[in-house]
């Protein structure tokens, strides 16, 4: 089939690559020059993993091309995805000036009968904004709209536009629905279960599955404050829930919090949206709340650690907003330095992929090239983002170039085990602190720390 992808960021780069890897001609068109210079030549304009080498297989193929010319990509296809972006306003509203831009494009130069999809997450209601533009500026032309949300983690992209959970589309015509289930025919006979429903539906139900994948971090974080004073493990206790169906264990990580493209974005625009229907969802702003929480209360453990942070030297590990991904967009690990350079603290950075990112966000942050280059002089180091490469920390090397030995895990990425004996304050989050054992000094233990994490004495929520 024949398909056009309007957006090339994260969901339409992953849309034309796997449409082309299912057999049909893609052609995928942006406003940005810059970018679709970069994709003729094989070049993936940011990082996900296997991404640029399907880029450069379907391009060969011939199955895949780009082009910055909207109308030529418009003119032959059977289905156009729209899949530019749909940024917050700083109300929290979805802003869908690029939506009515390019329903304006496809009003002009798509043919009869063509399928139109709403593939970014947009508010419940948004395909009537499309459907109207396409009427009031496409000269009489025969449309059929659809809603496609997309579920795509990033750095997970590719294996979950090939293998999804579930195809969710919204239809209004048996037309669009025959289209979207032929050209989505490769997955479902590979055993991908098929949701077809209304369009407002599909719509609702990504901002409904996001924001309730943030709301079970953001219940995972306000246990871990409980945790903390009651001397118990959020791990074992998320392990301990998750072991039951009807919770399921993923998404419990507590830690700095959510951030990324999607689910801050979400969050808010599904508030703004039932705002404006009357229903102000005050538990969206509750998961909110308590995600700005969990990057204060990283903060709030390093000033009781070190006293004042004025003049501090603190090492963040890790500033993607997630492993395997080189963005930093709402990542909480630079709200965390934003708050500790507001307290006066000097803060270096260090990150597998993100540190040029992340410099440009945050031009005060200072950038190492490795772990070691970090911790140097350092009074505390924070685990920023779980990257799989931080696990293996060589603690006595780290000994040897802090100034303190102190270590704030803000994913819980360490094994609580490893840091007894190392003579390091290790504070986790939700779980029990580490703490080397002083007494020895005072004619106590010899192993230089307590044999078991020791947890800290209940003390009264404030
Ligand atoms: C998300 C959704 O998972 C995806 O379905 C949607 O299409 C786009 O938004 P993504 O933004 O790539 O994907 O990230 P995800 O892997 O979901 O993680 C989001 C954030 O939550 C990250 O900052 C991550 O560190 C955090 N997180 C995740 C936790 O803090 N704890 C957890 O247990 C899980």
């Amino acid at each position: 089939m024949k398909v056009a992808v309007i957006g090339t960021g994260h969901v339409g780069l992953v849309t034309c690559v796997t449409f082309a890897n299912m057999g049909h001609d893609v052609v995928g068109t942006d406003v940005d020059s810059e970018k679709i210079e970069l994709l003729t030549r094989g070049v993936s304009p940011f990082y996900e993993p296997g991404l640029e080498e399907a880029i450069k297989t379907e391009t060969s193929s011939g199955r895949l091309s780009f082009t910055l010319d909207a109308a030529g990509a418009l003119v032959d296809a059977e289905v156009v995805f729209i899949c530019v972006g749909t940024p917050a306003r700083a109300d929290g509203e979805a802003n869908l000036v690029a939506m009515e831009q390019t329903a304006s494009q496809i009003a002009r130069h798509a043919h009869d009968d063509v399928v139109v999809v709403e593939k970014s997450t947009v508010p419940a209601g948004t395909a009537d904004r499309v459907r109207t533009t396409l009427q009031r500026e496409g000269n009489g032309l025969r449309f059929h709209m659809a809603s496609n949300p997309e579920f795509l983690r990033e750095g997970m992209a590719i294996h979950d536009a090939l293998e999804p959970d579930r195809i969710v589309v919204g239809v209004e015509s048996a037309w669009g629905l025959d289209v979207l289930r032929r050209l989505y025919a490769p997955l479902l006979e590979a055993g991908a279960p098929l949701i077809v429903t209304d369009i407002r539906t599909a719509e609702l139900a990504k901002h409904a599955s996001n924001a309730f994948l943030a709301l079970k971090i953001s219940f995972a974080n306000a246990l871990a404050r409980v945790c903390e004073h009651a001397g118990a493990d959020v791990t074992t206790v998320a392990d301990i829930m998750g072991a039951d169906p009807r919770i399921g264990r993923a998404f419990l990580n507590a830690g700095l919090g959510y951030g990324g493209y999607c689910f801050p974005k979400d969050v808010a625009a599904l508030k703004h949206l039932s705002e404006r229907f009357g229903y102000p969802f005050p538990l969206l702003s509750e998961v909110e709340r308590l995600n700005e929480e969990a990057v204060e209360a990283v903060a709030a453990k390093l000033r009781e650690a070190l006293w004042n942070l004025e003049g501090k030297r603190i090492a963040i590990l890790g500033l993607a907003f997630k492993p395997d991904t080189d963005d930093v967009r709402f990542s909480p690990a630079l709200a965390l330095a934003r708050l500790l350079l507001a307290s006066g603290a000097q803060v270096v950075g260090c990150d597998p992929r993100a540190a040029g990112g992340a410099k440009e966000e945050l031009p005060e942050l200072e950038l190492a090239n490795d772990v070691y280059e970090a911790a140097m002089g350092a009074h505390a180091l924070v685990i920023g983002t779980e990257w799989p490469e931080f696990r293996g920390l060589e603690l006595s090397h780290l000994r040897e170039v802090m100034t303190y030995p102190l270590i704030v895990d803000g994913r819980n990425l360490l094994d609580p085990a490893d840091l007894v004996g190392s003579g390091f304050w290790y504070y986790p989050t939700g779980r029990p602190p580490v703490i080397p054992d002083t007494s020895r000094a005072e004619g106590g233990s010899d192993d230089g720390s307590r044999s078991a994490p020791a947890p800290r004495q209940p003390t009264p929520l404030p």
